[in-house]
């Protein structure tokens, strides 16, 4: 390569990025996200070290220009004399070596490693608005650009910015950035943060909160009747409310109010439950509520996985009963029962609960003719279907056929006045600001009320731990919510005014403190960009990862309301009745095959393919491109890396970072792994801008390279920290690395091109065998059978030993919707059948002949829980027999080192002997961990010592390997751990 590789393409500190990168996200202080949530946004700790590495050229390249080098000199000589302390612990050690001995600066690997440890410590969020810190990184990304390019300031592009963590990081650094997306939310708060608040500062927050005042002021004049209190003496913050059905039962007929739970405060001695009060059928529920720490008994509710119980009478209606029911009424939203009334002392500003009563339900049912009297409001209130999306929109099941019927009426008359009055105020605005001064502040108060929008919906969960109303999008989704907490927006707590300029105000101000200069901001599709041929220095985009999110689909929740203050304002992006979603790049058809028939995996590889053409097409030829994805699936993978290489980009290295963001989107069926990898690319161009063409590799030297790379990788990884699935999917880089490299890899003498395909199922098995050499040390691998190395393999892909990932059990699913479940602790552990099939193949086994152990069913395939293999293992009859009433106690189980075996208390096991020890070291120890778990301890020794079962070596070394696999709290994991204590005691 005639230029420098980039640190990018060399190495990159991925631990302590991460590290960063969690913080940041734990420390839920991630700035753009406080101004407006966006679906999967980039942790900011990530996007800056990756555009540093993708800038800065490595020193010990020999193709890194002298200019580079010295003016490193310059830098660091002056930082480790006068500014060692801003380092952190780790690259102060280092540091301090240097100060010792100067002459080290000289040295390009010592350079290499400075910039290295520079790019860590920035990466933490205290450092990212640091003078000093941003002082340095600007001064190299500066000599670097200069260095490989004659100019000082580089340019990025980043044309799926979304929440704009990309192109923000840029502009930190001190790059030109570009931001574009298809989206016009997501248009909007790229054009807040990346062009409007460097040029305004601190003069954005104090006009907006006059503004932002007035507007409240107004609608609480006009509408703030509605929240009345009877109780004068306390404030309202929130009303909680249950969607009812009517009992179904002979006789019955009560209103029966669907709660998930009936606890409404979870805070010890201050716990509040709600009491059901019933005097048997067809009689009127009343209600009590207890109180301290009774109340945290009553945690159930009335309905259960979609299945709701009449407390009156008992009967339980079907989940298609309440769903009709509902249907009826819109998801009854309107027409649920306001059952609590929440308020806030003004002393300690704790919450008091208590019955809503008649008085409150009269203030609410004004909202309801409000419309009648104020008929201009209806024209705010969005009219536009809302559809069904499989396993993402779930609450239009439920009836919630409009968008508007995510709300209340008072909810809706709230919102319709807010709009009003914002218009209203806007004409205001225009007389003292003019042209972006308008732009920055419209936007800004646009952006807040999203914020009012996504706490003041019926979709809006109550949270007794923090006694706060949780926001719609707790996840990309529209789940349906049974019982909900309404807001008051005037009484300053979570979802109000206040709240909602606060935390706006607390993101604008971090950001203020990067002093950043302006970036510029387009809405426009990734395949059709508006920048020139090699213009660009970085091209660094994290695209939509295959089906994981719908954006436009659920940008359509603020959408609906923002046409209404915006379409004046950028009517290029807000005339139309909904988001655009035509040429938006995602797999759709499994959510929504009515709608978004043709978008299937082949319109997703197709379009992003031009996207990635266009990238290449507006990079220059030496410039550095990097694609971040994440996905468990494979033909995902298969998707995104095809558009890469059909886009003439070639791989040059790959890195994972843990970000965590993705665990737990969508809970247990989400699409998403811990980690997302950062793809590195470069054109496959000449010096001057045209393809290489006819770059032809052979199959046989690609195979031959490819398990070398992975043996050189997988430890690295390990060491990092990366295993199990991640730890595949990070592997895809370097294995692309080769192939890409080439236009096309042809096998030698039938000149058949390989397809991507082919090549992955080849990188799957070099992966897998080199895991294996990893999980089972000293060729133990080979003397196993296919049926042990494929549980081992499978168990390492879920990661389930340092994980609860093996069940896929998730609390959050306890607040939604629960048609089913399928989890559970003994479910066994689930793997794409595809990822499953490969897998095998690369271990030599084949699922088909493996039926004992797992099981295919769809597109999924399922490794059995050991207790599912018992007929197979023991026969109809074996170790099913009835266990018997225990006589005395025996002595046996004390000579196993304290070992109790499960179920031994109270009953004795029929003597049992194993007809037909396992053919396979793995039957044996499936058969001993069962012996154990009903309590067989001697047909278990028998076993072991008699049958010799114990007497092979690998059944030992199998049982301590799958003790690190099987996840924690499991039975099998506890069974392993308790066979493999008998090998002491039995002298093994
Ligand atoms: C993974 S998100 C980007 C998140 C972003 N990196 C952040 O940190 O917030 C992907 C983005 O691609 C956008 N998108 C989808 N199709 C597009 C297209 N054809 N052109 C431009 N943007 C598109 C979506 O609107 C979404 O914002
Ligand atoms: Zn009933």
């Amino acid at each position: 390569m005639p230029y420098p590789k980039r640190l990018i393409e060399v190495d990159l500190p991925i631990k302590r990025i991460s590290l960063q990168a969690k913080r940041e996200k734990d420390m839920r202080r991630c700035h753009v996200p406080l101004i407006h949530i966006w679906p999967a946004t980039r942790p900011p700790a990530a996007c800056r070290a990756v555009i540093c590495a993708s800038l800065w050229p490595d020193p010990v390249d020999e193709n890194c220009s002298k200019e580079f080098i010295n003016g490193l000199k310059e830098i660091f000589t002056n930082l480790i004399s006068n500014n060692i302390g801003i380092f952190s612990e780790e690259s102060y050690r280092f540091a301090i070596k240097i100060q010792k001995n100067f002459k080290l600066i000289e040295k390009p690997e010592i350079q290499r490693e400075l910039l290295l440890n520079i790019i860590a410590d920035f990466s933490n969020y205290d450092n990212s608005t640091s003078v000093e810190f941003l002082k340095i990184v600007r001064e190299i990304t500066s000599l670097a650009t200069l260095s490989l390019y004659g100019e000082e300031v580089p340019t990025l592009s980043d044309p799926f910015a979304g929440g704009g963590a990309i192109p923000l990081e840029g502009l930190r650094i001190g790059a030109n950035s570009f931001a574009t997306d298809l989206n016009p939310i997501s248009f909007l708060i790229n054009k807040l943060v990346i062009e409007y608040l460097p040029e305004f500062k601190e003069s954005i927050v104090p006009w907006v909160d006059g503004y932002w005042r007035e507007i409240k002021k107004r609608v609480q004049k006009e509408i703030g009747g509605l929240y009345e209190n009877p109780n004068k003496k306390e404030t309202i913050v929130s009303f909680i409310w249950a969607r009812t059905i009517n009992c179904e039962g002979p006789n019955c007929g009560v209103e029966i109010p669907l709660l998930r739970s009936n606890l409404v405060a979870k805070k010890g001695e201050r716990s509040i439950a709600i009491k059901i009060i019933t005097n048997g059928h067809g009689k009127k529920l009343k209600y009590d509520l207890i109180r301290g720490k009774e109340a945290l008994k009553h945690t159930k509710g009335t309905i259960i996985r979609s299945k709701v119980t009449c407390p009156a009478c008992g009967l339980t209606h079907s989940p298609d009963t309440m769903k009709r029911q509902l249907t009826l009424k819109n998801g009854g939203a309107c027409d649920s029962k306001m059952l609590i009334v929440v308020s806030i002392s003004k002393e300690d500003r704790g919450r008091s609960y208590r019955l809503a009563t008649e008085k409150d339900l009269i203030f609410y049912q004004k909202s309801k003719t409000y419309f009648e009297e104020h008929k201009e409001l209806l024209k705010y209130i969005p009219q536009n279907t809302l559809h069904i999306m499989s396993g993402v929109f779930n609450a239009p099941i439920y009836g919630h056929s409009k968008w508007s019927d995510l709300f209340n009426y008072r909810q809706l008359v709230f919102l319709s006045a807010t709009i009003k009055h914002l218009i209203e105020i806007k004409k205001e605005i225009k007389k003292s600001h003019k042209g972006k001064e308008y732009e920055a502040i419209i936007t800004t108060i646009s952006l807040l009320f999203d914020k009012l929008l996504d706490m003041n919906s019926a979709l809006c969960v109550w949270q007794s731990h923090a006694e706060i109303p949780a926001h719609v999008f707790g996840r990309w989704a529209l789940p349906m919510i049974w019982d909900y907490a309404e807001t008051n927006p005037f009484a300053g707590s979570s979802g109000s005014f206040e709240s909602t300029f606060k935390r706006t105000s607390d993101g604008l101000i971090y950001l203020i403190k990067g002093k950043y200069k302006p970036g510029t901001v387009s809405r426009q599709t990734a395949t059709d960009s508006l920048l020139a041929d090699d213009s660009v220095d970085i091209f660094i985009t994290d695209p939509p990862y295959y089906n994981a999110i719908p954006y436009a689909d659920i940008s359509d929740f603020f959408y609906n309301w923002q046409r209404f203050i915006l379409n004046d304002v950028f009517p290029d992006s807000f005339s139309l009745d909904e988001s655009p979603k035509q040429e938006e790049i995602c797999e759709m058809v499994g959510w929504d095959s009515i709608r978004y028939p043709e978008k299937d995996k082949m319109f997703f590889e197709r379009e992003m393919t031009k996207a990635f053409s266009e990238g290449r097409r507006i990079l220059k030829p030496n410039g550095i491109g990097v694609v971040v994805f994440a996905h468990k699936e494979t033909s995902s993978w298969e998707a995104i890396l095809k558009a890469i290489i059909d886009s003439n980009l070639m791989i040059t290295a790959s890195w994972p970072l843990d970000t965590e963001m993705q665990s737990r989107l969508r809970a247990k069926n989400s699409a998403a792994l811990a980690s997302s990898v950062h793809l590195v690319c470069r054109p496959r161009e000449n010096e001057d801008g045209s393809l290489i063409k006819n770059k032809i590799g052979d199959w046989r030297d690609v195979q031959e390279e490819l398990p070398k790379r992975i043996h050189e990788w997988m430890p690295r990884l390990a060491t990092e920290g990366i295993v199990g699935a991640d730890a595949i999917f990070a592997c895809l880089g370097p294995a692309l690395e080769i192939f890409s490299r080439y236009t096309k890899v042809v096998q030698a003498g039938s000149e058949r091109e390989i397809p991507l395909r082919e090549y992955l199922e080849k990188v799957w098995a070099a992966v897998s065998q080199e895991a294996l050499n990893m999980v089972f040390s000293g060729g133990e691998a080979k003397s196993l059978e296919e049926d042990a190395r494929l549980t081992a393999m499978w168990l390492w892909t879920l990661n389930a030993g340092s994980s609860e990932n093996g069940n896929g059990s998730n609390e959050d699913d306890e607040d939604e919707e629960q048609e089913s479940s399928g989890g559970g602790k003994n479910s066994g552990y689930t793997l794409d059948y595809d990822n499953a099939r490969m897998l095998a193949q690369g271990l030599g086994a084949n699922l088909e002949d493996l039926k004992s152990l797992i099981e295919v069913k769809g597109d999924k395939a399922r490794l059995l829980p050991v207790q599912e293999r018992t007929t197979k293992l023991f026969g109809v009859s074996g170790i099913q027999n009835q266990p018997i009433k225990k006589k005395k106690k025996t002595q046996l189980s004390l000579t196993f080192e304290n070992v109790e075996p499960e179920e031994e208390s109270k009953f004795e096991m029929p003597e049992l002997k194993v007809e037909q020890t396992g053919k396979t070291v793995l039957d044996r120890l499936h058969q001993a961990m069962l012996l154990f778990s009903t309590g067989r301890t001697e047909a278990l020794k028998r076993f072991l010592v008699e049958d010799g079962a114990g007497n092979d070596d690998r059944f030992w070394k199998l049982a301590q390997s799958l003790t690190a696999l099987y996840p924690k709290d499991t039975d099998e994991r506890r069974w392993v751990e308790a066979v493999q204590t008998y090998k002491k005691s039995l002298g093994f």
